[in-house]
C-alpha cells in the first residue's frame, strides 16, 4: 500500500471499529498528523480517560499505553508495537525499588510517569515532568521523600521546592542525557535573541541554568508546556532542548516562529517504534492488547489518581 492508501485504510478501520489514536508529542511527524489527539503524558490519559471510544491505539512508548489501560479499565488499549520501550521506564524494576523503600520505610514514594505497572503499584503519587513540582509540594514538608527514576527531574524539583529532605534515584533517559550543555551554550551564542526551552529530563538543565548565557530567557517546561509557551510567547526564536519530535508539532502550531533544535539528533529510538504500518497491523489484527494484572491496576490506580486530584 501506498502511505496514502495505509492513512485511508487505518481511517476506515478507526471509524468501523470506534478507535481513536492517542500520540505522544515526540511521535514521528506522520502519525501526529492522523493521530485524534496529541499531547504529553499527563495529557494523553486525561483525554483517553473522556473520550467514549471502546478502543485507544496509543502512538507512543510501552509506559503510556499501560497508563492508559491503568486509567481507562473499561477500554481496549492497544500498542502498534510492544517493543516500543523507555530506557527512562527501564532504569528501575519493582525489586529495586522495594530494596529502596525497605531502607526508607517513612518515607513517601513519587514516582514519573515514565516507569512500568509494576512500580507504580509500589508508589504512593505518579507525577509527570508538568506537576512534579505541585505534587512534591502537596507532601507533608516533614516526610523524607522518594523521588524516581529520573534525577534529572528530581533536582529540578529540589531547586524549584526548596525540599532537601528528597532522595532521589540515579535514573536517567539516555535521550536528554546526551544533549551536551556545551553546544547548548554555543546555539544560544549563535542565536542570542532565542528563548531557550529545556525539558527537565535534560543532563543539561543544571549547568544550562548555572552558567546561562547572557540574557538568557530558559525555561524549563513539558512538552505541552512547551507549546503553550511557545504559542503566548512574543519571541520569534526559540533553541529546544528536548526529543526533535516536538519540533514538528511546534513548528506546525507557529508558522511564523522558528524553532531550533539543541541537539539534531536527540531522537527517541522508542519512539520513533511506531510506524503507519504497525497502526493498521494494530486495527486489522487487534494488536497488540496491554493487559494489566488486576491487583497492580488497582494500587498503580491510587498513585496515579492522587496525582490527577492535584492538578
Ligand atoms: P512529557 O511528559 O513532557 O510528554 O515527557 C515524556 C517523556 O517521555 C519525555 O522523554
Ligand atoms: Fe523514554 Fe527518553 Fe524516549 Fe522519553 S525520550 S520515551 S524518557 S527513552
Amino acid at each position: 500500500m501506498t502511505v496514502k492508501e495505509t492513512v485511508e485504510a487505518i481511517d476506515d478501520l478507526k471509524r468501523r471499529q470506534d478507535a481513536v489514536i492517542v500520540a505522544h508529542n515526540y511521535q514521528p511527524g506522520p502519525i501526529q498528523d492522523i493521530a485524534d489527539f496529541v499531547g504529553d503524558s499527563l495529557a494523553m490519559a486525561r483525554w483517553a480517560q473522556k473520550i467514549p471510544a471502546k478502543t485507544l491505539i496509543i502512538a507512543g512508548v510501552y509506559f503510556m499505553a499501560e497508563t492508559a489501560a491503568i486509567a481507562c479499565p473499561d477500554k481496549e488499549v492497544l500498542i502498534p508495537n510492544p517493543e516500543a520501550g523507555c530506557s527512562l521506564a527501564e532504569s528501575i524494576s519493582p525489586e529495586e525499588l522495594m530494596a529502596w523503600k525497605a531502607d526508607h520505610p517513612d518515607a513517601v514514594v513519587v514516582s514519573y510517569v515514565n516507569t512500568s505497572a509494576a512500580v507504580k503499584a509500589l508508589s504512593d503519587y505518579c507525577c509527570t515532568s508538568s506537576n512534579a513540582v505541585a505534587v512534591v509540594n502537596a507532601i507533608d514538608p516533614e516526610r523524607e521523600i522518594l523521588f524516581l527514576p529520573d534525577f534529572f527531574l528530581g533536582s529540578h524539583v529540589i531547586r524549584q521546592t526548596g525540599r532537601h529532605n528528597i532522595q532521589l534515584w540515579p535514573g536517567e533517559c539516555h535521550v536528554h542525557a546526551t544533549i551536551d550543555p556545551d553546544q547548548l551554550h554555543d546555539k544560544m551564542r549563535r542565536f542570542p535573541d532565542a528563548e531557550l526551552l529545556i525539558h527537565p529530563e535534560c543532563g543539561c538543565t543544571t549547568k544550562a541554568l548555572a552558567i546561562p548565557p547572557d540574557g538568557i530567557r530558559a525555561h524549563v517546561l513539558s512538552t505541552d508546556g512547551m507549546l503553550v509557551h511557545a504559542r503566548k510567547a512574543d519571541g520569534r526564536r526559540f533553541v529546544v532542548a528536548t526529543e526533535i519530535g516536538l519540533l514538528h508539532r511546534l513548528q506546525k502550531e507557529n508558522p511564523d516562529k522558528e524553532f531550533i533544535a539543541a541537539e539534531a539528533e536527540a531522537r527517541c529510538p522508542f519512539m520513533n517504534m511506531i510506524t503507519l504500518d504497525h497502526i493498521y497491523r494494530a486495527l486489522s489484527d487487534h494488536i497488540y492488547r496491554v493487559e494489566i494484572d488486576p491487583d497492580i491496576r488497582r494500587r498503580a490506580w491510587q498513585a496515579i489518581d492522587r496525582m490527577l486530584a492535584i492538578g
